[in-house]
């Protein structure tokens, strides 16, 4: 005799298709193997997935996390004590310094092996700004003529933490204090390749694999030659038809998929506290 399973899983995409919300889940409780397959399954297809209603403890989204994958290395930012696969994304009322993420970037992706996933729990929202944004890199990449496609598919890419974490980057020239612990490093300084357009490993899909924050150049080309090449490829990525965006409520947990997207954290909560929490998952080396 079968015994059929009714889904309890449910997806409700944007309208375009980049980005959904999950709900039919406790994220507080192990996932059972069925609606796990559900969840991943929704994730792959629309890149960027918010669970509402889910203020899970740090041990329960350590938990959650560790149940899509290994937690990736987080470099350049002092962990939570005690907990060393969780930032902890605070911004104090009277800070100044730019906020954290306030740039286009894939996290970490001047790694060898960038993270698959990242995990960001909202603690505590400002009442004003503070939405993040996401690019669909794989719509973006679609969208080229052939012409062009033609030209980036065999390129590969320059990837830095330079520009951030490096010796000359953004957080060393920091006047401003902050409250998040930035390690500023000359490992930071140095640089590795991956290929510009990467394939996604469960969906096949193309995606243009660069940021930025994080790229700095084309291999084999100028200086010059990098720079306008990318710039175009910037702005077309940041086009408004590629881009969702998430505007927060405390318990809201997403989760986007690094290797096919970019995302922004937008400022404009000056005077207010915004508190989130955040994990990776390690990914594998794009190709
Ligand atoms: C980030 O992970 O880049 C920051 C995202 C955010 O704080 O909204």
């Amino acid at each position: 005799m079968s015994v059929s399973q009714t889904r309890r899983v449910r997806v409700a995409p944007e309208a375009s298709g980049f980005g959904a919300r999950i709900t039919g889940v406790d994220l507080s409780q192990p996932l059972d193997p069925r609606d796990l397959e559900d969840v991943r399954a929704a994730w792959a297809r629309h890149a960027v997935v918010c669970f509402p209603g889910q203020p899970l403890s740090l041990d329960a989204l350590e938990a959650f996390t560790l149940q899509i994958g290994p937690f990736g290395k987080d470099p350049y930012i002092e962990p939570m004590p005690g907990r060393p696969n969780v930032l902890e994304l605070r911004r104090q009322p009277d800070e100044k310094a730019s906020n954290f993420g306030a740039g286009w970037h894939s996290d970490w992706s001047f790694l060898e092996t960038p993270p698959a996933a990242t995990l960001l729990r909202a603690q505590i929202i400002p009442p004003v700004g503070g939405d993040t944004l996401f690019v669909d890199a794989s719509r973006a990449w679609d969208a080229l003529s052939d012409a062009m496609k033609a030209v980036v598919a065999p390129l590969q890419a320059v990837h830095s933490a330079r520009q951030s974490y490096g010796t000359k980057g953004v957080f060393a020239r920091d006047t401003e204090a902050r409250t998040m612990k930035i390690i500023v490093s000359e490992e930071a300084d140095s640089s590795l390749t991956h290929p510009l357009v990467r394939t996604h490993p469960v969906t096949g899909r193309k995606a243009l694999y660069i940021s930025p924050v994080y790229t700095v150049g084309i291999e084999g080309f100028t200086p010059e030659e990098s720079q306008a090449l990318l710039g175009f490829l910037f702005a077309h990525l940041t086009r408004e038809e590629f881009i969702y965006r998430h505007r927060w409520t405390e318990g809201d947990l997403l989760m986007w998929d690094n290797r096919c997207t970019m995302h922004f954290a937008e400022g404009g909560y000056d005077g207010h506290l915004r508190v989130m929490h955040r994990t990776t998952v390690q990914g594998e080396v794009p190709v």
